[in-house]
């Protein structure tokens, strides 16, 4: 039988409807050594696979794929530097901001990392200044707040690590961040703090967001008004970007600017100077850790069999349940409180990479990519959307993921975290029979007319699947190793799928209709081919903001 992709493709359905007749049950049943050998370690992350609706045909099928769409070649291309963002003509090399010194990555050779390091020598020296108080505000005060504006990969990444890592930030040290154009975020925020000693930290790769430049506007209003002069901003104002002419249009001196490449993608940033306000909360050694971690990732991505990889497994796996299944969605839920916000971060890494239709070579792809990736911690879940996982008539494949230990392992608490994900899983995945669910009402005394009436209701079919993601600790180095293998899991899966994961053109159309809504409102004049309810629309609130 022939292993182009195209036959592989369609062996891959027919082994997926072989599986949808099989019970995890029944497979956990006559294979003891399954969850053994369902699992891979790697950078100080476990990973449990056991627990999908899969088995070793299928997975050989997968790595089939994985050979005849090419990924190997593909991953050379990606770490060499080649420009596989073809749309924008760029290379995509988010790795090299985690390679060590000595390591040589050329783009058009030229070896981008001494760049990468000086870069990071220069957030170094200002991260240490401001934390130890030598940098100082415009009466002389040490910074106290630091606030991120920035929204998309400006934000998510720095978001998320900055919250994970809490713990290591110095007392006295407080981070914020404000995407959200929508006034109630800035404005609350900034009642609460003081000009004299908060540092705003504008984060955008374009320099050209209409919501952080807005909001960074705001911002600057507020500094000024409060006293200080034009001259006190070089003190509290610093940019992150890509474009040095846009920041110095917008008043921030260029020595305040902190500088990253076009070969690193909004979503894939917070290994640059995307990530200031992280080496500013947590300091430049853990920022180095996490960055370590990644790179641990990275090796690990690039070595390690399909078998073992833990970014492979994963993305084959979630392929197998969009293509083979029909699954639409991909559920993240962190039992860690540190990681409630790596559904949001996901969310864009995948859902703007891969929310593709279209080929590399500009045909349609042909078949589901994809999936709507959602989530929340998934305690508070389980008293909230779970019932839909359990008894739902949707498949949601989801990954839990969970750190052994918690920083101070406070008990009961991180007891009662690990166990309920633990049982989810397992719930999930065994369901509950008739016989299991009439016993136990049974047992529970209830009369038989009335075990009758309830028994459909608390029959669970089970079969749903899970992967379990173990952190030895939530740790800048297992955190940095986490993001990256998601980085590469999406990666993996636009090769299969055969998009380009690195543009988003996608989000540009309402861009372009917002700003002309915006001058709609000024003039009063509908934009031209504007449908009726969007007229409609567009007068209401004309209305309401010039009331
Ligand atoms: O509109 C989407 C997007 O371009 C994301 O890809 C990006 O992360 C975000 O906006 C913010 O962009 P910037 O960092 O240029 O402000």
């Amino acid at each position: 039988m022939s292993d182009s992709p195209a036959d592989l493709w369609s062996r891959l359905r027919q082994a997926a409807s072989h599986q949808a007749g099989v019970h995890l049950r029944d497979q956990f049943a006559a294979d003891p050594g399954r969850a053994e050998r369902m699992s891979a370690r790697s950078a100080g992350l476990f990973l449990d696979y056991s627990k999908n609706r899969i088995d070793d045909d299928a997975l050989g099928l997968l790595f089939a794929l994985a050979d005849a769409s090419d990924l190997r070649g593909a991953i050379d291309a990606m770490f060499g530097g080649e420009r596989i963002n073809s749309t924008e003509h760029r290379a995509v090399l988010h790795t090299a901001l985690r390679a060590p010194a000595d390591a040589d990555i050329r783009v058009d050779g030229h070896n981008v990392v001494p760049d990468v390091h000086a870069e990071l020598t220069h957030m170094t020296e200002f991260a240490e200044q401001v934390r130890s108080g030598a940098w100082r505000g415009h009466t002389g005060e040490a910074i106290t707040d630091i606030v991120n504006i920035g929204i998309g990969g400006s934000d998510l990444g720095p978001r998320l690590v900055c919250d994970a890592l809490r713990p290591l930030a110095p007392t006295g040290l407080r981070t914020h961040f404000v995407a959200n154009v929508d006034a109630g975020r800035l404005n609350g925020l900034l009642r609460q703090l003081d000009r004299a000693t908060t540092l705003f930290v504008v984060c955008s790769k374009s320099f050209s967001t209409q919501e952080t430049l807005t909001n960074a506007r705001s911002a600057r209003a507020w500094f000024l008004r409060g006293g200080p002069t034009e001259a006190d901003i070089g003190r509290h104002f610093v940019a992150v970007s890509t474009n040095a002419e846009a920041v110095s249009d917008f008043g921030i001196d260029p020595a305040n600017m902190f500088g990253f490449w076009d070969w690193v993608g909004g979503r894939y940033s917070l290994w640059s100077a995307v990530g200031l306000s992280i080496m500013l909360q947590i300091g430049p050694a853990a920022f180095r850790e996490l960055l370590a971690g990644a790179h641990a990732m990275d090796t690990h991505f690039r070595t390690a069999p399909w078998s073992e990889n833990l970014p492979v497994l994963l993305a084959l796996i979630g392929v197998w349940y969009v293509n083979g299944f029909g699954a639409a969605t991909h559920m993240i839920a962190p039992y860690d409180h540190g990681l409630r916000q790596l559904p949001s971060f996901l969310q864009q890494l995948d859902m703007e990479s891969n929310g593709k239709q279209t080929t590399r070579d500009g045909q349609p792809v042909g078949r589901a990519t994809g999936p709507v990736v959602w989530g929340n911690s998934g305690i508070n879940g389980q008293h909230a959307f779970y019932q839909l996982l359990h008894q739902g008539s949707q498949l949601v494949p989801a990954d839990f993921v969970a750190s052994l230990h918690s920083p101070d392992n406070t008990r009961p608490h991180h007891d009662i975290v690990l166990a309920n994900c633990i049982a989810q899983a397992q719930a999930l995945m065994m369901g509950r029979t008739a016989d299991e669910a009439r016993a136990e009402m049974v047992a529970e005394g209830l009369p038989p007319e009335r075990i009758a009436e309830l028994l459909p209701h608390r029959v669970f079919a089970g079969n749903r699947p899970t992967n379990l993601i173990l952190l030895d600790a939530l740790t800048p180095r297992t955190l940095g190793a986490l993001l990256a293998m998601y980085e590469h899991k999406v990666f993996v899966q636009g090769v299969l799928w055969h998009v380009n994961s690195f543009d988003q053109w996608g989000v540009e159309l309402g861009k372009q209709l917002a700003r002309r809504i915006e001058a709609a409102f000024e003039s009063g004049v509908m934009p031209a081919g504007a449908d009726s309810s969007t007229c409609r629309l567009i007068a209401l609130a004309r209305a309401a903001l010039h009331e």
